[in-house]
């Protein structure tokens, strides 16, 4: 039988997640510690209430809330409190005093990354967080590794499981957003505040982690453009799917040229966005994530699965639990983040893409004339135009027809479709604007 030298393991938290790396940490252990190269002896489990129902039974002599005292003690600390405070003073106890830190808590590395970092470098520390964004699915390693001899150009990700549920629910069964989100929050899907959720803000801060590691560049979470999905209607997702797209929320990082400026930098959204069906991301259903990376010279890759869930998200945080263990092991320095190209992130307005617009119409002789030239003028191209009779406008005389007009623009910069929709609202050829929606993934 093998000696294995001891590594002491503390973990923050023993909820949904951490209760299920403890549960698989002491059933595995013997395997784990053969794979690490170390004996990975749990030495606590810090809780705020020591009596509270567990999902998994954790030993008692286990559970503490004296967590510094824990962190002081470890070599590998495992932070999945989630949240700011005190998840960040106790990542940075814990690294200042020379033990790696493994974090499932995006809130904590897309607020602040570059602090953490920092502090893991300064002591040669190392932080490992692939939980953090995609729940199971390998995404982090990929882009930090696996990827690191090519240059990412984009990055589309579904990366909020409750809203892709949503989304799914309201064009597969036709639900209202609100009874989606109900029984998304029945499934445990949703953050305790749903608002999280489908105002996109779980999604942005992902987007701000991903954008950051994929470009080499610290991308804020202040600077990650973020539209939620509660804008979109059960008839906007039934329409797509009708014109041959699906509804889906969207983290987008992309590295281009503003074509303004002439400046090379990074951008990050997350908005919801029209997808062809017969793209992959298209065929992402239920509270599944996917993460479709285009590389410049590996092409298009797609990483895809559970993006939540205790025991999904446990089997990443025990991967990051074995690296850390045979880091040790190795010895030497860990190694720092590469944030090298500092790359300028631009905003919003620089970013090219495409609209898909919906509006009600008068119809009469020249007004298709009259909205071509307002697009020519806003300088957006148009690629597609289909038109639908609708009914007879109530009111008083003239009892003009009304018409539906789908409009599709070639690509453009974000600011001229932005002027472009202020130009249609204003015209007295439109009765309203029905829908805008950006088109990506074509
Ligand atoms: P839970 O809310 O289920 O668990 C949080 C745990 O942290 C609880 O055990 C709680 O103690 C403990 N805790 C909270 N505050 C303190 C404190 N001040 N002192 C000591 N202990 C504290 O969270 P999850 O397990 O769902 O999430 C953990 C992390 O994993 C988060 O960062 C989350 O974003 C991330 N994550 C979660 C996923 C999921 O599907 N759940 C998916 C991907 C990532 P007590 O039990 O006593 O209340
Ligand atoms: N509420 C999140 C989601 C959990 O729906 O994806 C995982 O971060």
């Amino acid at each position: 039988m093998i000696e294995y030298r001891n590594l002491r393991i503390a973990i923050l938290g023993g909820g949904s997640v951490g209760a299920q790396v403890v549960s698989l940490l002491l059933e595995h252990g013997d395997e784990l510690a053969a794979r690490a190269g170390a004996g990975l002896e749990l030495v606590g489990v810090a809780v705020r209430d020591v009596n509270a129902r567990r999902d998994v039974d954790i030993p008692r002599h286990l559970i503490t809330t004296d967590a510094e005292s824990l962190i002081l003690g470890a070599d590998i600390v495992v932070e999945l409190i989630g949240g700011i405070e005190p998840a960040r003073s106790w990542i940075l106890l814990a690294l200042n005093s020379g033990a790696d830190v493994v974090t499932a808590n995006k809130a904590v590395m897309a607020n602040h990354g570059p602090e953490l970092f920092e502090a893991a470098e300064q002591v040669g520390a190392q932080l490992y967080y692939e939980a953090a964004v995609g729940g199971a699915i390998p995404i982090i390693r990929p882009l930090r590794d696996s990827l690191a001899g090519d240059r990412v150009k984009r990055i589309l990700g579904i990366v909020n499981g409750t809203t892709n549920y949503i989304l799914d629910r309201m064009d597969v069964h036709g639900d209202e957003l609100q009874d989606a989100l109900a029984e998304a929050t029945r499934l445990g899907y949703a953050e305790a505040d749903p608002t999280a959720d489908i105002e996109g803000f779980d999604a942005a801060q992902k987007a701000a982690i991903l954008a950051s590691l994929a470009f080499h560049t610290a991308v804020p979470l202040d600077a990650v453009h973020r539209e939620g999905i509660t804008g979109v209607t059960r008839e906007q997702v039934q329409a797509a799917r009708r014109a041959g797209y699906v509804v889906k929320l969207l983290a987008i990082c992309e590295r281009f040229t503003d074509s303004t400026t002439g400046i090379e930098g990074v951008c990050a959204r997350v908005h919801p966005a029209l997808v062809p069906l017969d793209h992959p991301l298209a065929a992402v259903h239920g509270a599944n994530n996917a993460v479709f990376v285009e590389a410049e010279a590996a092409g298009d890759l797609m990483f895809y699965g559970a993006g939540a869930g205790g025991v999904e998200t446990a089997s990443a945080v025990l991967g990051d639990l074995v690296s850390a263990a045979r880091r040790h092991v190795a010895g030497g320095p860990g190694v720092a983040e590469s944030n090298q190209s500092n790359l300028p992130v631009l905003p919003m307005a620089s970013v090219m893409t495409r609209y898909q617009f919906t509006l009600s119409v008068v119809d009469e002789p020249g007004v298709l004339a009259t909205i071509a030239t307002l697009f020519a003028d806003q300088g957006v191209s148009v690629e597609a135009v289909s038109q639908s009779v609708g009914s007879a406008r109530s009111g008083s005389a003239p009892p003009n027809l009304t018409a539906t007009l789908v409009i599709v623009t070639h690509q453009a910069t974000e600011s001229a479709l932005a002027s472009t929709v202020t130009a249609l609202a204003a015209s007295p050829v439109v009765s309203h604007i029905v829908s805008t929606l950006r088109v990506e993934g074509l």
